[in-house]
């Protein structure tokens, strides 16, 4: 079982993917938490590249899939095959959101068209404006017409993203990320619990 979890900067993908992997631990599964960017080398130059922004848009389309075809190779097929459950934090529907801003969807869709879609996606779904709180309370942003702005462009582009993938049939799972952890965590529970 292989489950990813996506949403904006500051929607809380890493504390509910935590809580999940408590939950299922507890309940005798095996589970591999993950992420994307990667620690693997590719994952590693694009955080870099992140912080020192040095490359264009396009190589940064390139790298993410690079990256995401490593990590599968590396982490995520492994354990899968072994029968851990394993959940990462952002998956190729990230790369569809976010690159296709610069690149264009069918650009992104085609760099990461070899992908296999996750067994489930949680999208967790917070208004624009909590999200930058969040990201505001956790390091000081600089410029917060074009945070907002930028994150506005993202939420366009994950629905827009959304759409595409469902088309073809992925699951996605839309659940409400408003509120505390733990309530998060419930509805989570609630609509993913693997059987
Ligand atoms: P994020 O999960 O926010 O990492 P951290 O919380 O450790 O800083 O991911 C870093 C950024 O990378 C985030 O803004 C989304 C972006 N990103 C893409 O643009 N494309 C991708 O394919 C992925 C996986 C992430």
């Amino acid at each position: 079982m292989f489950i990813a979890f996506e949403g904006l900067d500051g929607s809380g993908g890493t504390t509910q993917i935590g809580l999940f992997a408590d939950a299922l631990r507890a309940a005798g599964r095996e589970v591999v938490v993950t992420r994307e960017p990667s620690d693997g080398p590719v994952g590693k130059l694009i955080r870099a590249e992140l912080a020192h922004g040095a490359v264009g848009d396009a190589v940064f389309g390139h790298l993410f899939a690079a990256d995401r075809r490593d990590h599968l190779d590396r982490v995520v097929l492994p354990a899968v095959a072994r029968g851990a459950v394993v959940l990462t934090d952002r998956y190729f529907l990230s790369s569809l959101a976010y690159q296709s801003i610069s690149l264009g969807l069918d650009r992104v869709w085609a760099l990461n068209a070899e992908f296999p879609p996750a067994d489930a996606v949680v999208m967790l779904d917070l208004p624009v404006d909590t999200c930058l709180a969040r990201v505001e309370a956790r390091a000081g942003v600089r410029d917060r017409f074009e945070t907002l702005d930028q994150l506005h462009r993202v939420a366009d582009a994950y629905e827009a993203a959304i759409t595409r993938c469902r088309r073809r049939g992925d699951r996605i799972v839309r659940v409400d990320a408003r509120g505390t952890p733990p309530e998060v965590h419930e509805r989570v529970r609630e609509l993913v619990w693997p059987a």
